[in-house]
């Protein structure tokens, strides 16, 4: 009789084994990227786009899938494009930063991207990671629980997705190389978008559309909330709605009830939305957390409008959002979820610490260089750095590819764990020093031991100015241990951290003027890009490079490229 339920019970876990992995598919599609001609805010536009619309396709696969994405690039521009929060385990050669992973796909030409996502269910997104092309060419990353899988919150009625954009009248590429030529801060974005769409509070014309999102009274919506926006860290409030988030980059967290939500660049939120408000129209809205005092943004407002099924009312009604400068809001959104730890992909933070750095990060000023003349403070040229190291990209060869090929000159291993000088980094009498501020351009990488335990305290300074940095790791998720304001205390601060369950994401806004400390496990070999996900520092060098190593079994191996993979 044992034996024999024995027998079922194999036969049974036999079958369920089975029907997973038969379960997981292969998803094909292809991206042609190129010129667009379009109109947002009452005027023509030519912009590069995927397949012909703003924001590009959004994919959706189920966990475990594969995902396979032919990329055709018909625009005029260089081109690579970037799976924001996916591990690449095994596939490192398709994560996409151009430079770092691989050279770009030239115009005309095409690359095949191929990886899995297991592991993680929930929102992420995809862009392009070449100079600011991503304004443009973004879309969103969907992945749902495998079959036989179910979400850990109540079944939403439907799912919708809100992709926050950003919006530049000018060409993107244009604004970024005028402001590179002379080391000044780029023009401001002309609006921000839900959806590819401004909204009502901007100057209206027959072509303006404003996203509109029907719902049925009483039921419940999973809002995919991401922010694709280039430098607008965002507040969204739906008019008399609250939310529960239930998720955040692409993994669960425990139910947390807000009235607005605090997304920055890079980050995505799973927040469920009960429809349960006097049948209406409401408008959804999205202006910037403004972190940087005096800084000149632009802070207008977005809107996409709920509507109820049969609402009368013609106008909807607007949410107040937080003021701009509202830290408090931003810094009880970010440091108050955590992490849901009977998800079936939770896996506890990696103890004790192999490798603990300390970075500073912010801004700086960069030499402006023999003959040229710059318009950054000083007359030099501004820049962005961590540990004062200000990340320049190589021109001819990707970092990945230098480092399977063991081809020398193209970065160095000294990334130091500390910075070279100790100051009272948030201290805002520094913040002209022209010593503490100048920073040198140097492509340092910091090499990891495979499996080794990463420690990292991120410490903003107050040099130019203190600022909230969106930092973003390629290849791997980390927890999110403790954030505050003011210098790190070494001391004291260690006693904060949340060890049990933390946050665990792909990109954490530090605090303005504070510091935050992350931990991952470095259990991916390859190249993995760590940088500020405003478009506005990384080409002023706020990056580095984590280089991991092999593990020594051919699973934890590097393998070769791909066979199409782009030359440079
Ligand atoms: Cu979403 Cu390296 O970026």
């Amino acid at each position: 009789m044992a034996s024999l339920l024995f027998l079922v019970g194999f036969l049974l876990a036999f079958h369920s084994f089975s029907l997973s992995t038969t379960s997981a598919e292969v998803v094909e599609t292809s991206f042609h990227v190129k010129n667009l001609t379009t109109s947002r805010l009452c005027q023509n536009h030519v912009i590069t786009a995927v397949n012909g619309s703003l924001p590009g396709p959004t994919l959706r696969v189920k966990e475990g899938d594969t995902l396979v994405v032919h990329v055709f690039n018909e625009s005029p521009y260089n081109l690579t494009i970037h799976w924001h929060g996916v591990f690449q385990m095994r596939t490192q050669w398709a994560d996409g930063p151009e430079f770092i992973t691989q050279c770009p796909i030239r115009p005309g030409n095409s690359y095949t991207y191929r990886f899995n996502l297991t592991g993680q269910v929930g929102t992420l997104w995809w862009h392009a990671h070449t100079q600011w092309l991503r304004a443009t060419v973004y879309g969103a990353l969907i992945i749902r629980p495998r079959d036989g899988q179910k979400y850990p919150f109540v079944k939403p009625y439907r799912e919708e997705t809100i992709i926050l954009g950003e919006w530049w009248n000018a060409n993107v590429i244009d604004v970024e190389n005028t402001a590179l030529a002379t080391g000044v801060s780029p023009n401001n974005s002309d609006a921000y978008t839900i959806n590819g769409w401004p909204g009502d509070l901007y100057p209206s014309c027959p072509s303006n559309k404003t996203y509109t999102l029907q719902v049925v009274p009483g039921q419940t919506y999973l809002l995919r909330i991401i922010n694709a926006a280039l430098n607008g860290h965002l507040f969204f409030k739906i008019a008399n709605h609250n939310f529960t988030v239930v998720g955040a980059d692409a993994a669960y967290t425990n139910p947390y009830r807000t009235d607005v939500v605090v997304i920055a660049p890079g980050q995505t939120v799973d927040a469920l939305l009960t429809a349960n408000q006097s049948p209406g129209l409401y408008y959804m809205a999205a202006r910037p957390y403004a972190s940087a005092v005096g800084l000149q943004i632009n802070n207008s407002t977005t809107t996409a409008i709920l509507a109820y099924q049969n609402a009368t009312q013609t106008t909807p009604v607007l949410p107040i959002l937080p003021a701009l400068n509202d830290t408090p809001t931003a810094f009880t959104f970010e440091s108050n979820m955590t992490a849901l730890v009977t998800s079936p992909f939770w896996r506890p933070v990696p103890q004790p610490v192999d490798e603990n750095m300390f970075i500073t990060m912010g801004l700086g000023i960069s030499e402006c260089g023999n003959n040229q003349t710059c318009g950054g403070i000083f007359g030099q040229r501004m820049a962005a750095s961590m540990n004062n190291h200000s990340f320049a990209f190589p021109t001819t060869i990707s970092l990945l590819e230098a480092h399977f090929r063991n081809v020398s000159g193209v970065y160095t291993t000294d990334f130091p764990n500390q910075p070279p000088l100790q100051f009272d980094y948030t201290n805002t009498n520094n913040s002209f020093n022209q010593t503490l501020m100048t920073t040198p351009k140097l492509t340092s990488v910091k090499p990891l031991k495979f499996n080794a335990t990463v420690q990292v305290v991120f410490q903003n300074t107050a040099l130019v100015g203190v600022e909230n940095h969106p930092m973003h790791l390629h290849g791997v998720n980390f927890y999110i241990l403790a954030q505050g304001f003011g210098n790190y205390d070494p001391v004291n601060d260690p006693r904060k951290f949340n060890l049990v369950n933390p946050q665990e994401r792909n990109t954490l806004g530090v605090p303005v003027g504070g510091w935050a400390v992350i931990r991952f496990r470095a259990n991916n070999p390859g190249v993995w890009f760590i940088h500020c996900h405003l478009d506005v520092h990384l080409p002023w060098g706020l990056a580095t490079a984590f280089v991991v190593e092999n593990g020594g079994t051919p699973e934890t191996t590097l393998p070769p490229p791909p066979a199409d993979f782009p030359r440079c």
